[in-house]
């Protein structure tokens, strides 16, 4: 979480930290800072809330400097305020931290008896103490040495120096960071998004790395202060992701490209002629696979919930799923027959990452569903599947979602053939079908205006309820997760087999259900279900594929999707619990882009 650039230039700096904070604030919101070297030293300004307050605050009082560091916040020590906002300054050094300092308190007792004064509540002001200590007795790189050794937890870090004028430091331990070279400047940035627009020459720092940085060249330095050398990569230059169209947010564009999206992903994992699914180099054989397990967080793990249905149904592969935050800390019998799969958008979540870090450190076979293909998570895993949905810009992530199903989807029907599991005949009908989504994705798309109808209706609610049962349940948390997210309506995504065990007791004369029902085998069975809430008063939305069977008397409202292969119902029942949570957020005046408390890419455990 909390984004970070640095730019060392021979031009004035400000106005480039500040767009490309604009382009880090998916990664935290709640306050912004800066902070550049003038003549009278280290100029430092920050503010809380989105980062147009900051460029409002340097038009009335410029920051001039040809070098300086940017932060975009998402408060983890300390509330978002002015005061906790980075950057974090002494007379000396200034930082920008993106990470946690697990022993900050026992360093700041010791930093206070030197005499530092602390101002704010956040765990990074002693990173600039300690610099500030260090660079009394030692040389740069030694300084920030000496400093990274004290330090527990996991962190990015951009610093600036009054006596070292032309030079921006950058330093890496669990949280992502690269380097971007340009023509008479050099950059330092959290991702590879924020320096695109400045350049696609870049190189990410490993744990350990130290990089040091002016206007004409970059140096990088290991933990024993001997210089190294990285490797420089360039980056492709994908679309225009900064543009939202005639939409009025991101949001709205990244659901209604969805079907575009599946388009090109397809493309790229299909091969026309042959009728086959395009896998080179699979890290494991898929006769050997004794067991596959799915890991991620968020909507990603939903996606992963989906996809084992779809691999028990189409493999004799056994499967687990599992949040990364729970899998990492398991104690876990790893065996190296098994596949063990991470999904992410972003490719740089902290608790996949790092579950994912476990796997490799006993050696067993990794691969990553992955969008952002240069990320942490898909350079450590052994074989990357991209999900080609080009940037997600909306916090609450929806075509990444569709994206991740699709090419799980994708992987089982390949392991499945390739473990003679599904008969050649109806391998290719697979391959040929899987055409069809991208067109039953558009229809599905055209709810939207019975969906704002809808909305309307659900808008005052104080709580949701998303049934759905087999493929369908994933599909119900992850509609249950969007409404949260975006428009903070308490909603609860359920097996609709489990409701009345419990959750029955919540059911009262108007609550909102949302009954997930397509015609496959759980179809009759959840109908009942529906029926049982719809006595207890439940006001019911019904999506399903199907107008046969289903007795309409007393159910609010029913939203029927195109009928399809059943394989693609979690795709197509998706898009309207997308839409619904867009409009009811919308109806509430909520920031749809930018939902509170929340970031894209969570970089903290
Ligand atoms: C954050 C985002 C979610 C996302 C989750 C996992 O919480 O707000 O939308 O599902 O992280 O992110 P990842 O990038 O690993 O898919």
């Amino acid at each position: 979480m909390c984004g970070i650039i640095g730019i060392a230039s021979t031009k004035s700096v400000s106005s480039n930290i500040v767009e490309s904070l604009k382009k880090l604030e998916y990664r935290g919101y709640d306050s912004s800072g800066i902070a550049t070297i003038d003549d009278n030293g280290i100029n430092e300004k920050k503010c809380t809330g989105r980062v147009e307050n900051l460029e409002k605050i340097l038009f009335k009082t410029p920051s001039n400097g040809k070098v300086g560091v940017g932060h975009v916040r998402w408060a983890t020590h300390g509330a978002p305020s002015k005061v906790n906002a980075h950057p974090h300054s002494s007379e000396q050094v200034s930082v920008v931290h993106n990470g946690i300092i697990e022993n900050s308190s026992l360093l700041k007792e010791d930093l206070e008896k030197k005499g530092y004064k602390f101002k704010s509540q956040t765990d990074t002001e002693v990173i600039t103490f300690l610099i500030t200590e260090f660079l009394k007795d030692f040389d740069l790189v030694k300084a920030i040495n000496k400093t990274l050794s004290k330090l527990k937890g996991s962190f990015a870090l951009g610093i600036i120096f009054k006596k070292y004028a032309d030079t921006v430091i950058g330093a890496r331990k669990g949280s992502p960071l690269a380097v971007g070279y340009g023509h008479g400047e050099n950059y330092l940035g959290s991702d590879s998004y924020a320096l695109k627009s400045m350049t696609n020459k870049i190189t990410y720092l490993d744990d350990g790395d130290i990089c040091l940085l002016n206007n004409n060249k970059v140096e990088f330095y290991n933990s024993n202060n001997k210089k190294i050398n990285k490797e420089v990569l360039t980056l492709s230059n994908d679309e225009n992701t900064e543009d939202k169209g005639d939409y009025k947010d991101f949001m709205s564009k990244e659901i209604n490209e969805q079907s575009i999206t599946v388009k090109t992903c397809i493309k790229e994992y299909i091969d026309e002629t042959r009728k086959d699914i395009n896998l080179y180099n699979f890290p494991i054989k898929p006769n050997e696979i004794k067991k596959i397990v799915l890991v991620g967080c968020g909507t990603a793990y939903h996606s992963c919930i989906a996809a084992k249905y779809w691999f028990e149904e189409l493999t004799t592969i056994p499967i687990e799923t599992d949040v990364a935050s729970e899998f990492r800390y398991r104690t876990i019998q790893f065996d190296k027959k098994n596949l063990y799969v991470f999904v992410s958008q972003s490719g740089e979540t902290a608790d996949t990452f790092a579950a994912l870090d476990l796997c490799k450190k006993n050696n067993v076979k990794t691969c990553s569903v992955i969008n952002v293909v240069e990320s942490s998570i898909a350079r450590l895993t052994d074989f990357v599947l991209p999900i080609h949905a080009g940037p997600e810009i909306g916090v609450a992530s929806t075509k990444a979602f569709i994206g991740q199903m699709l090419v799980l989807y994708i992987l089982a029907i390949k392991i499945s053939d390739s473990r003679s599991e599904i008969s050649k005949s109806d391998y290719t009908k697979k391959i040929i079908e899987l055409k069809k989504l991208p067109d039953l994705i558009s229809k599905t798309l055209k709810c939207e205006d019975k969906i704002q109808v809808i909305a309307k209706d659900f808008v005052n609610s104080k709580g949701v309820i998303f049934l759905g049962r087999g493929s369908s349940f994933p599909i119900a948390l992850e509609g249950a997760l969007k409404l949260k997210e975006l428009s903070y309506v308490h909603a609860e995504g359920y097996p609709a087999g489990e409701m009345k065990h419990g959750p029955l007791a919540l059911i009262e004369e108007g609550l909102p259900v949302i009954v997930l029902a397509p015609s496959d085998r759980y179809f009759v069975k959840t109908i009942s279900n529906m029926q049982e809430v719809i006595a207890r008063g439940a006001k019911v939305l019904l999506v399903t594929n199907t107008n046969n069977d289903v007795n309409s008397e007393n159910i609010r409202f029913i939203l029927t999707v195109p009928k399809s292969d059943p394989f693609f119902s979690p795709f197509l029942l998706t898009i309207p619990l997308q839409l619904l949570a867009y409009h009811v957020a919308k109806l509430k005046g909520c920031d749809i882009d930018k939902p509170r408390n929340l970031a894209k890419s969570v970089t903290v455990e």
